[in-house]
């Protein structure tokens, strides 16, 4: 177990470089178990997800190897298609894996991801998919058996469009030998992300307008080398950190196609920002604007995996602000953390409304989830005195080098491990 001790106060000053995506990463790892030849993956988030994900590849046999910007992964010697318990329940991504099982082996196993601290998850519209595609699945005493090859021609449509069922059925049918058209399937980057390395290894995806993808059939996967895109929540990340600290940082790296909603929210907010290519140049306010109402979405919308950050950032707006959260139902945890630094917040269901206060003190608070644990980070900076984040190995899943990140633009933050 991991504490951040962080003493608050101090704006943020400097310049930071964004990391390769966790979540373009997570599933082009278990993508390379498609492709019986190695390849290499560049610009690869050295997080504990993400070695996690490297470790159950070992597990099925893959020869994995850390070079210095990325991995090497050979999944020409895998042997199994059945993942190992312990490790495979350590990340829900692991469920990932079914999909590229399926497509190479026509068979997979693994154990039922289960909820988390951030709502239930289930893993229906993965498994629909697939028996769409006509692979048995068995859901019987916690695992997920899945046996048979998936089958091209058909079309799937997604009622809901979730990132994981849209990766995981796109990958399955990668194996297949007729094409395969998903209908209404997330359109978040990483997913073009994983589409243009399986592009590289030889498959065929393309999206058809804005609402189809097309998987041809009949491909296969050969060496291919790819270099993972910049993580936009990271970035967004950093980018409130500068606000809440009334700071100036500039994000170098970053993809503000990506960041739309985003960058609007921050503006809003009373943020100056200037885009010049890859570098993002923020100017925080003394005291940001309110929000009036915001609502998180699929991509292109405000994404949910940054409405923790922002929660924060509306604690010590001037005035009112309304969040709304769409994506997953349980994403407050770190409001009543935040009340405990001085927050004026209530959450009712979906909703959070905050009303502003001039300032937030130090406490003991703790990290339930990843974002909400880099939240409570960033009201620690901007708080009197001193914070302490407990449960900080929560944030290592999702932030390369957080801490010292933050003190590289002068925060007073270190970490403790237990
Ligand atoms: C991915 C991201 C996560 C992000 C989320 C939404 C990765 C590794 N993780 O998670 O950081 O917060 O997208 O942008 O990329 N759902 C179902 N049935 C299913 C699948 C999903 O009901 O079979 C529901 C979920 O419970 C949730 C919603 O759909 O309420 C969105 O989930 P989904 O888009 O699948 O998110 P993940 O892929 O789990």
């Amino acid at each position: 177990m991991a504490k951040l001790i962080i003493e608050g106060g101090r704006p943020l000053k400097g310049q930071i470089t964004v990391h390769g995506a966790k979540n373009a990463a997570l599933p082009i790892l278990a993508a390379a178990m498609l492709i019986p030849e190695p390849v290499r993956i560049t610009n690869c988030p050295r997080l504990t997800d993400v070695e996690n994900m490297a470790g159950i590849l070992q597990a099925l046999g893959c020869r994995v190897d850390w070079v210095e910007d990325g991995l090497l992964i050979d999944a020409g010697s895998a042997r199994t298609a059945e993942l190992p318990e312990v490790l495979a329940g350590s990340i829900r991504s692991s469920v990932f894996l079914l999909g590229p099982l399926l497509g190479r082996f026509g068979a997979a196993e693994a154990p039922f991801p289960g909820g988390c601290d951030i709502g239930n998850r289930p893993v229906d519209l993965h498994l629909k998919g697939f028996r769409a595609m006509g692979v048995k699945v068995d859901e019987a005493s916690g695992r997920i058996r899945c046996l048979g090859r998936p089958r091209g021609g058909t079309e799937i449509a997604l009622e809901y469009p979730s990132v994981g069922a849209t990766e995981n059925l796109l990958m399955a049918a990668c194996g297949a030998e007729e094409d395969t058209v998903l209908v209404n399937p997330a359109r978040e980057p990483e997913i073009d992300d994983l589409m243009a390395f399986l592009n590289g290894a030889g498959f065929d995806l393309k999206r058809e307008g804005s609402s189809r993808i097309r998987v041809r059939g009949g491909r296969r996967g050969h060496s291919t080398s790819h270099v993972i895109l910049p993580d936009r929540i990271e970035t967004g990340t950093y980018l409130v950190a500068a606000a809440i600290t009334g700071g100036h940082v500039l994000i170098r790296g970053g993809r503000k196609e990506h960041l739309s909603a985003l960058l609007m929210t921050l503006r809003e907010a009373g943020c100056r920002i200037r885009i010049e290519g890859t570098d993002l140049d923020v100017e925080g306010p003394e005291r940001p604007r309110e929000l009036r109402r915001l609502v998180t979405l699929p991509y292109p919308g405000f994404p949910t995996d940054m409405q923790s950050q922002v929660f924060a950032l509306c604690t010590v707006a001037k005035g009112t602000s309304v969040l709304e959260e769409n994506v997953f139902e349980n994403r407050f945890c770190h409001g009543a953390e935040l009340k405990r630094m001085g927050a004026d917040c209530y959450v009712r269901g979906r909703t959070a409304v905050i009303r502003g206060v001039k300032g937030l003190r130090g406490a003991q608070v703790t990290a339930h989830d990843l974002r909400g644990g880099a939240a409570l980070a960033l009201a620690g900076l901007r708080a009197e005195g001193i914070t302490v984040v407990n449960r900080a190995e929560r944030i290592d899943r999702g932030y390369a080098k957080f801490a010292a990140t933050l003190r590289d633009v002068g925060a007073a933050i270190r970490r403790e491990d237990d």
